[in-house]
C-alpha cells in the first residue's frame, strides 16, 4: 500500500534514530537485530493515522509510533522464547542466534526504550498516553499468560480463546489507534470507536496469523509452518476441529495433542488434514470476516469527513489478504 510508505519510512527512521549505547554489544546488537530484520510496522502505522484521521499531522505522534513498534518487538523477542520459535521474520530469532538469556534481557532493554519514546509525547497528553500504553503492556502479559496455560488443557473454549487473543493481540492495535486520537485531541468517543476498531481488527489479525500458521506459504510467512500446531496452541482451528471432528478424526486429534514422541512434520500434517477436512479453514476465515466487518462498521461512525477514514478501510482489507 503505497499511502503507507511515508509513515513506514518515517517509523523506520525514527528507530534507527533512537540513541543508546553500543556496549556491551550483546545487550544492543539483538536489538538492532531485530529491528533491521523488517516487520509490517502496522501499529505505528495505524498510530499516525489515527491522528491524520482528525487532521492532525502525524509527525506530533513519531516518537509515541516509534515507542509502540519498539514494544511489539519486545514482545517477539519474548514470544519466541516462549513458543519454542527458532525463524522470525524469515531470520533466526534473537534467542537463536545467541540465546535465551540474551533475548530476555535485551526484550527487557527494549521495553525501556519503548517507555523513553512513550513520555516522548506531547506535554498536554503525556499522562494519559502513558496510561494507554502501561494498560495495554500489562494486558498483553496476561493473554501471553492464558496462550500459556491453554497449551496444557483441552477444554479451552472459543469465548476464552477470543479473550485471550483481545489481550495478547487486538489490544496493541486498539491502543495504538487510541494513542493517535488522544495526540490529535479527537473527542473520547471517537477514540472510544477508534480503539473498538482497533480491537476487532485486532481479532481479525490473530485468527488470521493463526490460520497462516497453518496454511501459510512458508516462503512467504516467515515463521514457521505449524509451530502453533506442535505446541498445541489452542487456536480458533484446534477448539473448533475438537468440537467438530468425529469417530476417527477425534480419536486422532487427540492423541496427537497427548502425544509425546513423535515427527514433528508428520504431526503437522496429520492435524492439519483433520482441519482440513472438518472444514476449518472456511470456519475461521468467516470469523475474520465477522470481526473485520464489526470493526469497519465502528470506524465508519466516526465524527469525520467519510473520505477521511478510507485510508484505515484500506488497510484492514490489506491486512485481511496478507500472506505474512
Ligand atoms: C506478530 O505480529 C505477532 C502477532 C500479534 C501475530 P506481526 O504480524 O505484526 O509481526 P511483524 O512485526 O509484521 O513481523
Ligand atoms: C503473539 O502471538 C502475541 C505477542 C507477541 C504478544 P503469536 O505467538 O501467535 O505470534 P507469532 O506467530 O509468534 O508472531
Ligand atoms: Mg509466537
Ligand atoms: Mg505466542
Ligand atoms: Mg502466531
Amino acid at each position: 500500500m503505497e499511502i503507507l510508505d511515508k509513515y513506514i519510512k518515517a517509523v523506520n527512521n525514527g528507530l534507527a534514530a533512537i540513541p543508546y549505547p553500543s556496549e556491551p554489544d550483546n545487550l544492543y546488537a539483538p536489538i538492532r537485530y531485530e529491528l533491521s530484520l523488517g516487520g509490517k510496522r502496522i501499529r505505528p502505522v495505524l498510530m499516525l493515522m489515527a491522528c491524520e484521521l482528525f487532521g492532525t499531522d502525524y509527525h506530533r505522534a513519531i516518537s509515541p509510533a516509534i515507542g509502540l513498534e519498539m514494544f511489539h518487538n519486545f514482545t517477539l523477542l519474548h514470544d519466541d522464547v516462549m513458543d519454542n520459535a527458532d525463524v522470525r521474520r524469515g531470520k533466526p530469532a534473537v534467542h537463536k542466534v545467541w540465546n535465551e538469556n540474551t533475548a530476555v534481557l535485551s526484550g527487557d532493554a527494549m521495553q525501556i526504550l519503548a517507555y523513553m519514546q512513550m513520555s516522548e509525547a506531547p506535554d498536554f497528553c503525556r499522562k494519559e498516553v502513558l496510561d494507554i500504553f502501561s494498560k495495554t503492556a500489562l494486558e498483553i502479559c496476561e493473554g501471553q499468560q492464558y496462550d500459556m496455560e491453554f497449551e496444557s488443557r483441552d477444554d479451552v473454549s472459543e469465548e476464552e480463546y477470543l479473550e485471550m487473543i483481545r489481550l495478547k493481540t487486538a489490544v496493541l492495535l486498539g491502543g495504538a489507534l487510541k494513542i493517535g486520537a488522544v495526540i490529535a485531541e479527537a473527542h473520547p468517543s471517537d477514540a472510544d470507536r477508534l480503539y473498538r476498531f482497533g480491537e476487532n481488527i485486532g481479532l481479525a489479525f490473530q485468527l488470521k496469523d493463526d490460520y497462516l500458521d497453518v496454511y501459510g506459504d512458508p516462503a512467504v510467512f516467515g515463521k514457521k509452518i505449524g509451530g502453533d500446531i506442535l505446541n498445541n496452541k489452542k487456536t480458533y482451528m484446534l477448539i473448533n476441529a475438537l468440537r467438530l471432528a468425529e469417530g476417527k478424526d477425534k480419536e486422532d486429534l487427540l492423541s496427537w495433542m497427548g502425544a509425546k514422541e513423535y515427527d514433528a512434520d508428520e504431526k503437522i500434517r496429520c492435524v492439519t488434514d483433520i482441519y482440513t477436512r472438518v472444514g476449518i479453514k472456511e470456519l475461521c476465515e468467516n470469523k475474520m470476516w465477522e470481526y473485520y466487518k464489526k470493526g469497519t462498521d465502528l470506524l465508519k461512525e466516526i465524527n469525520v469527513e467519510p473520505e477521511y477514514i478510507e485510508p484505515l478501510l484500506e488497510l484492514s482489507a490489506v491486512l485481511m489478504e496478507r500472506e505474512n
